[in-house]
């Protein structure tokens, strides 16, 4: 007996068994060759995902037709030539003993790819709303068309060796194409009512259902709100339900929000709560009276265990976490919850790395996922003394990584606590989870054998003394302070004194720096009741409002209603006023009873500067290397520490 009873109970649809209730949601990784064709980092990806116990895992989205593909990476499932790597595909996700079932989709408009090659195509010729073009409206034929290919590449699936298929009906793809009323203008028997809008879904699924017989589960997923303006809502969607159970599906997977959706709510940053979408899953369940999986920022186990306990759902989804940390189920069930790395759904390496950049999976806080071929699991072969300096990001995993494969390390930090820069950007609002994670990286550091030595301020002298194997230089970023009239003045800090807590923040404050440094600091002395005045040289925030941390500062700053200046320099602060000076106007503005420089920061050079004198070598890793996000730290860190 665990407390995890209910996530751990087994559960029978359609005369398949699933062994628990965990699944891994259908997630595209970019892994595959150009074209479609399932490789070998695939295949390690997803075995290695596979091996944490998940009941039912399923595949990323694949092509059920050459004009659906979003990406030029994507599995392909229209045609026999792919079905020895659908073959390999389905063998290694069943290696476990958890179920496996094939995600169908067609992308519709929703192809960056489709709509440069001229062939995207969708209900009505509306433009997308992320790359504002549109796509052919589809004729009958073609309805008929892709409507056949989701049936036969469903038949497919299940003659590679897959348990189960589900339906792609979700995230403003094809099927919620049709479904909704902003993308869907058609006057025929597929346009106008809810009722002719749900008619390709359901020919989707009766064909489907068709081309793999009685014997074989189908599951359908859905945006179960679009969360966008004049979107379906849940009680809208709920109509179709009745009518997909027909069709003969078996299951219903209740995502949520489309394309275009703010603050990237399908993959949803920690603004929203874990489970946030469990009750609209509950409303799901209800109306149609066959299992649903609950879907939506859960990071541990408990809760989803209390959503099944509850009835609210059948199943739920773990799909930012599995990447997090493939294991976590296995360690829940040994009652090891401190050992969980917790997803902390910043989306740098896994979503938007992949819309964003174009690049293949990764997660920004565990190195292996999206490397596995790479990922050296067993020790070194030759155990080294090895050096870190720093315990940011970079420097924590870096001895994390080397002091798992055997190596002997010492990791200095010369301030009182571990962490880094993290210490001081977790203390934004709905950042919270970020100190909870490289506090917990911190601890595992020590857990792996490695003390972590704080106050220790590391010299080339005594690297020089000590003589280790090998040196890696995490030693992170400084502030840059800017040469402003005025910067001594009692009143002016920075944002590590203000994020840091050894400042007060003040009533009326004026942040200097619009990028990331400066939009947290703003949002942090917001959350504490400041006005707040932003000014920023360039002519808008570099932070982007399109990845959801970004939204989530830009709207958090709206609706504390600060200040923006943009395109403005900060000229001379005097105690009475400020002056700033937009172009060829200056104006003074005086009230401010704060001014906090938030200009960013740049690489930390002392030591680096006198192990190059010194011809030491080293490794440099990090900030220290160049200011950037936790994805690349990381990244680099354990990189540094794979090749000791
Ligand atoms: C990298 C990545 C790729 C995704 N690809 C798909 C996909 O192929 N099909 C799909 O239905 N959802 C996809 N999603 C959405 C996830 O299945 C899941 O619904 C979402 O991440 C919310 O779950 P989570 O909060 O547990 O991560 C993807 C999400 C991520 C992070």
């Amino acid at each position: 007996m665990t407390e995890l009873d209910a996530l751990f109970s087994p559960i029978t649809i359609r005369n398949t068994e699933i062994p628990n209730r965990a699944v891994l949601p259908p997630m595209g990784t970019g892994l595959c060759e150009k074209g479609g064709r399932v490789n070998d980092a695939l295949l390690a990806y997803i075995k290695r995902q596979a091996r944490g116990g998940a009941g039912l895992l399923i595949s990323e989205i694949t092509a059920v037709h050459p004009t659906g593909m979003v990406a030029p990476k994507q599995v392909g499932a229209w045609d026999d030539d792919f079905l020895p790597g659908l073959k390999a595909l389905a063998e290694n996700m069943r290696a476990f003993g958890g179920k496996a079932a094939m995600q169908l989709h067609h992308a519709g408009r929703e192809s960056f790819y489709m709509i440069k090659k001229g062939k995207a195509m969708g209900p009505s010729a509306v433009p997308s709303l992320v790359y504002g073009q549109a796509p052919a409206e589809m004729s009958i034929e073609d309805i008929r068309e892709i409507v056949a290919a989701f049936g036969t590449a469903a038949g497919r699936a299940r003659k590679a060796g897959f348990d189960a298929v589900e339906i792609h009906g979700a995230h403003g793809y094809l099927i919620t194409q049709f479904l909704s009323a902003i993308s869907n203008h058609r006057m025929d028997e597929y346009g106008g009512s809810f009722e002719n809008r749900s008619r390709f879904a359901i020919e989707v699924a009766e064909e489907v259902r068709r081309n793999v017989g009685d014997n074989f589960p189908v599951l359908f997923r859905i945006s179960a709100e679009e969360y966008i303006k004049n979107g379906y809502t849940v009680d809208d969607i709920l109509g179709i339900l009745p009518q997909l159970v027909g069709a003969g599906v078996d299951a219903i997977h209740a995502s949520v929000g489309t394309h275009g959706s703010p603050a990237g709510v399908t993959s949803a940053p920690p603004a929203f709560e874990p489970g946030f979408n469990v009750w609209r899953a509950r409303k799901i369940k209800e109306a149609a009276g066959i299992p649903v999986i609950a879907v939506g920022r859960f990071n541990d186990p408990r809760p989803a265990n209390n959503a099944i306990a509850t009835g609210d759902a059948d199943f739920v989804a773990f799909g930012r976490q599995q990447l997090c940390d493939p294991d976590f189920l296995q360690k829940a069930r040994e009652n090891r919850y401190e050992d969980i790395r917790k997803c902390i759904a910043c989306n740098q390496g896994c979503i938007e790395r992949e819309m964003f950049e174009g690049k293949s999976v990764r997660c920004a806080i565990n190195p292996e996922t999206g490397q596995e071929l790479a990922y050296p699991e067993q020790p070194a072969a030759q155990p080294k003394t090895v050096w870190i300096v720093g315990s940011g990001p970079a420097g924590l995993i870096a001895a994390y990584e080397a002091g798992r494969r055997g190596h002997e390390v010492s990791l200095f930090e010369k301030e009182p606590e571990a962490g880094g820069n993290i210490l001081y950007a977790c203390k934004a609002p709905h950042k919270e989870i970020y100190g909870d994670w490289i506090r917990w990286q911190a601890r595992q550091v020590e857990k792996a054998g490695v003390p972590i030595q704080t106050n220790t301020k590391v010299t080339a002298d005594m690297i020089a003394d000590a003589k280790p194997d090998a040196v890696i230089l995490a030693i992170g970023g400084e502030k840059i302070i800017p040469q402003i009239p005025g910067i001594d003045l009692p009143h002016v800090y920075d944002a590590w004194q203000v994020l840091g807590e050894t400042a007060a923040p003040g009533k009326n404050a004026l942040v200097v720096g619009g990028g990331l440094i400066g939009m947290e600091t703003a949002c942090f002395l917001a959350s504490k009741g400041s006005s707040v005045t932003l000014a920023e040289q360039l002519e808008s925030s570099p932070v982007p409002k399109y990845t959801s941390h970004g939204y989530t500062l830009h709207k958090y700053l709206r609706e504390k209603q600060c200040i923006f200046r943009f395109s403005t320099a900060v000229r001379k602060i005097d105690t009475a006023a400020v002056t700033f000076a937009a172009g060829e106007q200056t104006e003074e503005v005086s009230g401010f009873d704060q001014v906090v420089l938030a200009v960013g920061m740049k690489p930390r050079n002392a030591l680096k500067r006198d192990l190059e004198k010194s011809g030491f070598p080293h490794t440099l890793v990090g900030d220290a290397l160049e200011v950037r996000r936790i994805m690349e730290s990381v990244e680099e860190g354990a990189r540094a520490a794979w090749e000791l």
